[in-house]
């Protein structure tokens, strides 16, 4: 089976198109044909040795894959071959198949295509887990979202909104903040161009955003943090501008506010009836409509590099998606 491979960590042009050998099925495990793969930021990290996991190489990234069961593993009763499927495995996905356990295996909704069921997990995922669990979001509250264009970014928005939430999208480009007004934002900031915490005061009558998800890190967090509410939460999820920021303690006291760290795999892994709650209620919301991922670009496996370099270089919106099959 063919994959894209890691052998020394690197950019994304450092990962080799290869056929590797297929693994055994074992107990508990399914074999997917993958469909398509979900193309994360965290994918950047791990092939360059930045993230918190580091897989023994070689090995293919890929965190989420959307595909069909092909074999079925010793004692596993709960899936069928040929069920749809999507597929949480930290990496592998950019592959044309997995072996993966079925505790990480979610049946995907028959509205779904397969690349919207390998564009959903970790995205929505951490969003929602993000806003309803870390953030306690209200309805009638006001959510300020950074980097709001991006993957994780844009499911807030979506998300946010659908819980109730006053939607600020805040984004690196005007561009960007049409596809956040069709996902539900209804105030903009472009940080690259208007100091943001003016302008975050102006749109909440001098209060603030109540809850602030950050998946930016660096400047947008430093200036966020001054435009929050009191007893505002700022939800720490990511730093994809490069620089993870520091917290000057005096912020939080004078806002009385809580800065909460978002972890969405760690929490997945401690609590798996919370987070299997959570997607029994969004799939509900796909079912009904209500959500759908939107995917700006999608790839072949053998571009994989470019798919990947499509998120470093800002030009996606919403989700990249390598379309294996
Ligand atoms: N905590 C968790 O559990 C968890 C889960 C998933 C992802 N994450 C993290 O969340 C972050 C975003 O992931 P994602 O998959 O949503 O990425 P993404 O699709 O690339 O979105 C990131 C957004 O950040 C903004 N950005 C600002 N400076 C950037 C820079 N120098 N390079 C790239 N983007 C920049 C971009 O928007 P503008 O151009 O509009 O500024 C972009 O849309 C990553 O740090 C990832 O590791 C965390």
């Amino acid at each position: 089976m063919r994959a894209m491979i890691s052998d020394k960590p690197g950019a994304p042009e450092s990962l080799e198109l290869r056929d590797m050998p297929s693994k055994p099925v074992g107990k508990g495990e399914v074999r997917v044909a993958v469909h398509a793969a979900g193309v994360n930021f965290p994918d950047t990290l791990i092939i360059a040795d930045k993230y918190q996991f580091k897989p023994p190489r070689p090995f293919s990234p890929g965190h989420e894959v959307g595909g069909v069961v092909t074999e079925l593993g010793e004692g596993v009763s709960d899936y069928a071959v040929g069920d749809r499927v999507i597929g949480m495995i930290g990496h592998g996905g950019y592959a044309e198949e997995v072996v993966i356990p079925t505790a990480n295996l979610l049946p995907m909704p028959a509205n779904m295509s397969f690349e919207e069921g390998a564009a959903f997990t970790m995205t929505y995922g951490t969003s929602y887990y993000a806003l309803k669990q870390r953030g306690d979001l209200r309805p009638g509250e006001t959510l300020l979202v950074l980097g709001a264009a991006g993957g994780v970014g844009l499911t807030a928005v979506e998300l946010g909104a659908l819980m109730g939430a006053k939607v600020i999208a805040a984004v690196g480009s005007d561009e960007k903040m049409e596809i956040c007004r069709k996902y539900g934002a209804t105030m903009f900031v472009n940080y690259t161009k208007e100091k943001m915490r003016d302008k975050v005061k102006d749109l909440t009558d001098g209060k603030g955003a109540d809850v602030i998800y950050d998946a930016v890190g660096g400047d947008a967090f430093d200036e966020s943090i001054r435009c929050i509410n009191w007893l505002g939460r700022l939800l720490v999820i990511g730093f994809a501008s490069g620089r993870i920021p520091s917290l000057p303690a005096n912020l939080a006291l004078l806002k009385s506010c809580d800065v909460r760290g978002v972890f969405y795999g760690a929490w997945r892994a401690r609590e798996p009836k919370g987070a299997l709650q959570n997607f029994s209620e969004m799939f509900d919301w796909v079912r009904q409509g209500k959500i759908k991922p939107h995917i700006s670009m999608t790839f072949p496996l053998e571009k994989a590099a470019d798919a990947m370099n499509a998120l470093l270089s800002r030009k996606a919106t919403g989700k990249v998606v390598i379309k294996v099959r």
